[in-house]
């Protein structure tokens, strides 16, 4: 599929009004997406979990206007009070969407949000953002043209929110999401996520994410200038051929079940992402003591109890601790006993892998 078969016809009925709420979850990285170009499109595939307990719920209301030719409007409210703050990154995504859903001109919005996970938790909530209101938006242009198809509905709505957060685009649909075209992964593409639909082994089935929430503050350096390092990064050519390298091997191991296998990759993938933060200009840290201080304790469990526990990273210093599901609740005690006096306010999140977006009627 190509860019213009994402453009909605301009000549759609219009209904007067009408609302449509989504659930959409966050999701976790296994291969790390990290440096992009324009417009959104990823310099390396990725893979992620998608997971079930984080997540934003979204109202999109809509009400057509009388002067059609004016610009967007829309007004947004995040947790019960109106956010004049989120205003320009809503316009900034539907400007770059409104070729796609030429509709949008035509209505006024009110977007309501609410998050499940606490407000600056220092979880992004810009992929659970993003793709509720892209969920919301493909909702209204099946209201407005019946006639889409399923899996266009689904695509498009990968595809816009793509164009809100890269990697909301892993946030609309499958447990295990690739985004980037890939020679191994049927009908992958850079301009969408897409489920990834080899068998995985029983292991991988129902994964569970804690969330250890280390440092809860603004994120150090935003996405947008993370990934803007990678312009010019001296080792960038090599880590976006390793990431090619790796979903080949992800790809592989979850058909398996190599847990070991998985552990190492999923790790590697972590501090591979620090590592080119630590060796960008300008160079940034963004572990905290107590990341490390998580690390050592979950190699020291993991060798100590033959566990399959491991840890992922976001570009933060919170820690995501992927093990499988029998081992629930022996590392659920390890983490309220040994890890979260390495939280901050002693605060984590038990989550697990989930199917993605839900329509709520
Ligand atoms: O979607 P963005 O632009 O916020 O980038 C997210 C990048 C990482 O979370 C660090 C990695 C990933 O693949 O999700």
């Amino acid at each position: 599929m190509t860019t213009e078969n994402f453009i909605a016809s301009s000549s759609l009925a219009l209904i007067t009004s009408g609302s449509t709420t989504w659930k959409t979850p966050s999701n976790i990285a296994l291969v790390k997406y990290w440096g992009k170009r324009d417009p959104q499109l990823p310099e390396n595939p990725s893979i992620s979990f998608t997971l079930n307990n984080c997540h934003t719920i979204t109202t999109l209301s809509f009400e057509k206007k009388e002067n059609l030719a004016s610009d967007f409007e829309f007004k947004i409210v995040f947790e019960g009070e109106e956010k004049p703050s989120f205003q320009p990154k809503i316009q900034k995504f539907f400007e770059r969407i409104v070729a796609y859903v030429p509709f949008i001109k035509a209505y006024k919005f009110v977007i309501s949000s609410e998050n499940s996970f606490p407000h600056s938790s220092g979880i992004a909530s810009s992929a659970s953002g993003m793709s509720a209101i892209s969920m919301c938006l493909m909702q209204l242009e099946k209201m407005l043209d019946p006639s889409i198809t399923e899996e266009y509905f689904y695509k498009k709505a990968s595809f816009l929110a793509r164009l809100g957060s890269g990697s909301a685009c892993r946030s609309i649909k499958g447990e295990l999401v690739v985004w980037g075209a890939h020679k191994d992964i049927e009908g992958s593409s850079d301009l969408f996520g897409v489920p990834f639909s080899s068998e995985v082994a029983p292991i991988f089935k129902n994964y569970q994410d804690t969330v250890l929430l280390v440092d809860k503050g603004e994120k150090q350096v935003s996405s947008t200038v993370g990934h803007d390092l990678m312009h010019g990064h001296p080792y960038a050519k090599n880590r976006f051929a390793q990431a090619v390298d790796n979903i080949s091997k992800m790809k592989n191991v979850l058909e398996k079940g190599a847990v070991k296998e998985f552990i190492e990759l999923v790790e590697s993938e972590a501090l591979t992402l620090h590592a080119m933060m630590m060796t960008s200009q300008p160079y940034f840290i963004l572990m905290k003591p107590n990341t490390l201080e998580i690390i050592q304790k979950i190699w020291s469990y993991r060798a100590a109890n033959n566990s399959n526990i491991c840890f992922t990273l976001d570009a933060g210093a919170n820690v995501h601790i992927l093990y499988p599901k029998v081992e629930k609740e022996a590392i659920h005690r390890f983490i309220e006993e040994e890890l979260s006096v390495y939280c901050q306010n002693a605060h984590y999140i038990h989550d697990e892998v989930g199917e993605g977006a839900q329509e709520i009627k």
